[in-house]
């Protein structure tokens, strides 16, 4: 009898994070449903017990260390381990109305204390219960709009979309993920970015062209890698897109 896994879903109290979570838990895993909004939480949670799906909600802002290292107690205290971590809260601040040069540096600021340093606060909180699963999994939520590549190709989809503070943080997760993947090149831990493609959420928008089942895909992929699987790459529906 194998031993149910365990997964931490931040952001999961909407959009990607939630599906993410609930195609998680459709494989029997069990969730930790991680918002920084408790009542949002809980009310996830709820929706994704009534699917007959194990979750509970975990209060988790990933800006304020203090909930951070709150989360990660509780998890070790009632699970002893962590095996499958998604960095998946995020925010896009940028004023699409502002040109790259113009955009605030409070603007700057908020979007790396979520999407930068709150993704590696989150994990450097997390690290010791996922070395203590047989196989953990850390999938950071990425974008194509991370790939320097693509913004220098006038060629390619996303040439015209300049939001700098959000685009330079995705590009930084991409670094990150390069870095860690290296600490953790000898253990079971595999570390990905994941571009869960242009999904319709609050943040895609409605002109979005993928719907929420697809795009959880990518990560779900991720979060459940066989042992021989990749780590340090940045992949969307298991393609490789370029740094
Ligand atoms: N949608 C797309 O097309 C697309 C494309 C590429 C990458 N992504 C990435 O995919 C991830 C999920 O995006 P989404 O489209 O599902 O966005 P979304 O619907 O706006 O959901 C974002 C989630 O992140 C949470 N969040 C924001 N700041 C947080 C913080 N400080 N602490 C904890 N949670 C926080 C939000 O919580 P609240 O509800 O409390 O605000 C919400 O649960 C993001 O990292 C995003 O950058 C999305």
């Amino acid at each position: 009898m194998s031993i149910q896994k365990i997964a931490l879903i931040t952001g999961a109290n909407k959009g990607i994070g939630l599906e993410t979570a609930r195609q998680l838990g459709q494989q029997k895993i069990t969730l930790l449903i991680g918002a920084r909004d408790a009542a949002k939480g809980e009310a996830a949670a709820r929706q994704l017990r009534e699917e007959g799906l194990e979750a509970r909600a975990i209060t988790i802002d990933v800006s304020d260390a203090a909930s951070i290292r709150d989360a990660a107690s509780l998890v070790g205290d009632e699970f002893g381990r962590l095996d499958i971590l998604i960095n998946n809260a995020g925010a896009m601040l940028d004023d699409p109305a502002k040109k790259v040069s113009e955009q605030s540096l409070d603007t700057w600021r908020s979007t790396f204390e979520t999407n930068v340093f709150g993704l590696i606060a989150t994990t450097q909180a997390f690290l010791p219960l996922l070395r203590k699963s047989e196989a953990g999994r850390i999938v950071n939520l990425s974008s194509i709009l991370a790939s320097n590549t693509l913004h220098l190709d006038p060629a390619s989809p996303i040439y015209d979309f300049k939001l700098p503070a959000y685009n330079v943080s995705k590009s930084t997760v991409n670094a990150w993920t390069v870095q860690l993947a290296y600490e953790l090149r000898d253990t079971p831990i595999k570390v990905n970015a994941a571009h869960p493609g242009w999904v319709k959420t609050d943040m895609g928008g409605e002109g979005a062209t993928m719907e929420l089942p697809d795009g959880a895909k990518t990560s779900v992929a991720l979060a459940t890698l066989p042992a021989d699987g990749p780590s340090g790459a940045f992949l969307h529906l298991g393609e490789p897109l370029p740094w």
